[in-house]
């Protein structure tokens, strides 16, 4: 029997863009994503948002959902443009109630609201002027912040910033997979910045409004190892982690920017001018303490010297069967959850640590009884709760565990091909069933074990 610490947060994660709809309703103000949904071959067969789950109108049967399955807390995400119509300035008063509604019924439900305030929705209008690239966007989103916990700090208590910066930088500036689609190092450099320095400078606004809150950061790290012990990989995979990991980790403990990715980013012609957008008291803003460090893991990468480090999961000697690999194309790699957790508690002391997303994505559709048998997604949790239990037992203060995703979503560039979830969704009819692995979950919560 695998037994979790008395008071560990099991819940399970969404985002508002993949799971709200009603994209321009109620005055919500346009997002980045909404426009990058409708650029031709920018989403999987054109796929979009604009209804996803429709949780926008479907909260309340969510939440009886949750409740069902047991979740001790729910991680989802607001969006900026619901609030905050065009980025700042004017307040849209029937999106600040949407999620006021749904704190109150969480708690009524006994399920601990934790709120991200930028899962990457940004408000179009912002990026029409730079978007994450502009310095402006910064102060930007401190009254965004300011805005929401003012309006919700007394019955939110946890709070992220920013959901994996590293994408928003260099998905959506740099390989222009993601919103908004620039293709642009230097930009993405100035964009990785500007989120950090809006992520400290919004905490201690949070703290103020929110009292007694937690407030901390979500980043990805994905386990990363060269794929031979050759010179070139070694050097490939150094590569990878100075800009993946260490180019966020490093300053938001006071570490300040690596100096193995400066070299490599000029190298690459991306600092033309060297750091000039760094202004003075941003690195101490940026290292500002927080309460803890969200960690997104699913996946290894081994890196190989020729393989696009943009995309480096690629090769991989596992056997291509469903246990060893998810539909999205990642590796099923428990173990990598353990030395994620360890490397980041042991090498940059956070405070806890909460695993904040955690999932595979396999189809499995109902069977003729109705029954969903995702016998491959409960194997991905089992072992990867083991590996976050062997963390613990390591050392690491690790708070909580969130399953990516309560249910299946718009899974960005992969549109609807991907399903993460937990508790199935017909989008014809918008029907939720619980999984088998929800089922699961339901019974290791209510044990707090297996
Ligand atoms: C993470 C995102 C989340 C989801 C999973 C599969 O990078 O934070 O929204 O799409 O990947």
């Amino acid at each position: 029997m695998i037994r979790f610490p008395e008071n560990f947060l099991w819940g399970a994660a969404t985002a508002a863009y993949q799971i709200e709809g009603a994209w321009n309703e109620d005055g919500k103000g346009e997002s980045t994503w909404d426009r990058f949904c409708r650029k031709p071959g920018a989403i999987h067969q054109g796929d979009t948002g604009d209804v996803a789950c429709d949780h926008y109108h479907r909260w309340r049967e969510d939440i009886a959902l949750m409740k069902d399955l047991g979740l001790k807390a729910y991680r989802f995400s607001i969006s900026w443009p619901r609030i905050l119509p065009k980025g700042r300035g004017a307040i849209n008063p029937k999106g600040v109630d949407f999620y006021a509604r749904l704190v109150d019924a969480l708690l009524e439900a006994g399920i601990t609201p934790f709120a991200t305030l930028n899962h990457w929705d940004l408000p179009q209008t912002l990026e029409d002027d730079g978007g994450w690239a502009a310095r402006p966007t910064v102060a930007a989103f401190v009254e965004y912040a300011d805005v929401i916990t003012r309006a919700l700090g007394d019955r939110v208590k946890h709070w992220a910033t920013h959901n994996e910066p590293a994408v928003v930088a260099w998905l959506g500036y740099h390989s222009g997979m993601h919103a908004p689609g620039v293709k642009d190092l230097a930009l993405a450099i100035r964009a990785a910045h500007h989120l950090l320095v809006s992520h400290g400078q919004a905490v201690p606004v949070m703290r103020c409004n929110s009292p007694g809150s937690e407030v901390g950061m979500v980043i990805n790290i994905n386990w990363g190892m060269p794929a031979s012990n050759s010179a070139a990989d070694r050097e490939a995979a150094r590569k990878v982690d100075a800009q993946w990991v260490r180019w966020f980790a490093d300053p938001l403990y006071g570490r300040g920017y690596p100096t193995d990715a400066i070299i490599d980013f000029q190298r690459a012609g991306a600092l033309p001018r060297g750091l000039d957008f760094v202004q003075d008291g941003d690195m101490a803003a940026i290292a500002v303490p927080t309460d803890f460090l969200g960690v997104n893991y699913y996946t290894r990468h081994v890196i190989r010297a020729d393989v696009d480090e943009n995309d480096p999961q690629d090769v991989f000697p596992a056997e291509h069967t469903p246990e060893h690999w998810m539909e999205m194309d990642w590796e099923v790699y428990p173990p990598g959850l353990t030395a994620v957790l360890a490397r980041v508690y042991f090498h940059y002391q956070p405070r806890k640590l909460y695993v904040t997303e955690n999932g595979a994505s396999y189809a499995t559709p109902p069977n003729a009884e109705g029954r969903i048998p995702d016998v491959h997604r409960l194997n991905y949790l089992r072992t990867h709760l083991a590996a976050a239990h062997a963390a613990i037992q390591a050392g690491v203060p690790l708070a909580g565990y969130f399953a990516w995703s309560l249910m299946d979503n718009f899974e960005w560039s992969r549109g609807y091909s991907q399903r993460f979830g937990l508790v199935w969704v017909d989008y014809a009819t918008q029907q939720r069933i619980p999984k088998d692995s929800a089922l699961w979950y339901r019974d290791v919560i209510a044990n707090n074990g297996f």
